[in-house]
């Protein structure tokens, strides 16, 4: 199946000259939920800015449904509903006619049905003939998502969309996501909050000054966290491992080794790891088992890219 979206060696410097992304390559599948996570600053405004046409790139390509957004820009932005990470939102006018409104721009006929479904999945039903400045901030941010749906995208973007809300709205925002994936909306959020990728995304990408390290099926990411490590303090530092324990593939640090180990494995050869270790000589002071998690797969990957900036 071809991608909806295709980025290819996506650049951005601004006017400054400071760059935000540096050469991204994407596909993001039809119906699929994308979340985006990085730290403050790693580029992922910028680069959901650029797909939808509000950043000018300055090298790359991106097609959306086969649209180049320059070239062919309203046919590409017509499919795209946006919600912004700050909230921007006509103080005046009522929540039904800014949702109506913007259904509006895209120059899509006027469907009181269609708004009327948008506002009740949001909760904004009774509030709809409220000025827009009258709302609490997370009735704003779902006005926000109102008019990001209002002219029936096939791909929405999230941007941040549970920075600073409270609980039930993050909630529910999650629940709305579900809906729309439900019928065939492709989602991209871009979160700092692992947890969130891990509750919604069906793929992971990993991102860090305007590089993506990583993207990745959640449930293969998760499968690799379903790794554990056996930490054992060996009594003594030792230079070499015996021979006899090369097939376990374990991990020498001074006086401490370390052994992976699948969870979701028949076994975990731990049982005969201990037999082995006794019949080698190899004696230890203590053993601790830790899980790794998607935040230390996160931060890892981070922390590479780190030295690898370091050193260039
Ligand atoms: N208009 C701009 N001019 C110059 N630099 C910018 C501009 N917008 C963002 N940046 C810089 O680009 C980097 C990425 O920003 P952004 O895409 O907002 O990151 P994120 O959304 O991941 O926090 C940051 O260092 C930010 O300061
Ligand atoms: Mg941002």
């Amino acid at each position: 199946m071809a991608p909806i979206i295709s980025i290819k060696n996506l650049q951005k410097t601004y006017d400054g000259g400071f760059t935000a992304l540096h050469g991204v390559d994407l596909d993001i599948e039809d119906g699929e939920i994308l979340a985006l996570l990085g730290p403050n600053g790693a580029g992922k405004t910028t680069l959901i800015s650029a797909i939808c046409g509000l950043v000018s790139p300055t090298g790359g390509s991106v097609t959306v449904a086969g649209h180049d957004i320059v070239t062919d820009y309203r046919a590409a932005r017509e499919m795209i509903g946006l919600v912004p990470q700050e909230i921007s939102i006509e103080p005046f006018e009522t929540v039904i006619n800014s949702v109506r409104f913007s259904r509006g721009l895209f120059g899509k006929r006027r469907d009181d049905a269609h708004i009327e479904k948008v506002l009740k999945s949001l909760s904004l039903w009774d509030k709809r003939d409220s000025r827009n400045n009258a709302l609490s901030g997370g009735m704003k941010r779902r006005v926000l998502i109102a008019k990001a749906l209002s002219h029936e995208p096939r791909i929405l973007f999230l941007d941040e969309p549970t920075a600073g809300v409270d609980v039930t709205l993050r909630r529910d925002m999650w629940q709305l996501v579900r809906e729309l994936r439900n019928d065939g909306v492709t989602i991209i959020l871009t979160t700092h909050y692992i947890e969130e990728a891990e509750e919604m995304a069906d793929r992971i990408g990993v991102i860090d000054k305007g590089r993506l390290l990583l993207v990745e099926d959640k449930a293969k990411l998760m499968k690799s966290l379903g790794r554990k490590e056996l930490v054992l303090e060996l009594a003594e530092p030792m230079q070499t491992l015996p021979e006899s324990l090369n097939a376990y593939a374990l991990r020498l640090e001074g006086q401490r080794l370390t052994y992976t180990f699948d969870t979701s494995a028949e076994r975990t050869g731990i049982t005969r790891l201990m037999a082995d270790l006794a019949a080698a000589g190899v004696k230890f002071n203590d053993l601790s088992t830790r899980q790794s998690s998607l935040e230390d797969v996160f931060l890892s990957l981070v922390e590479e890219n780190a030295e690898q900036d370091a050193a260039a």
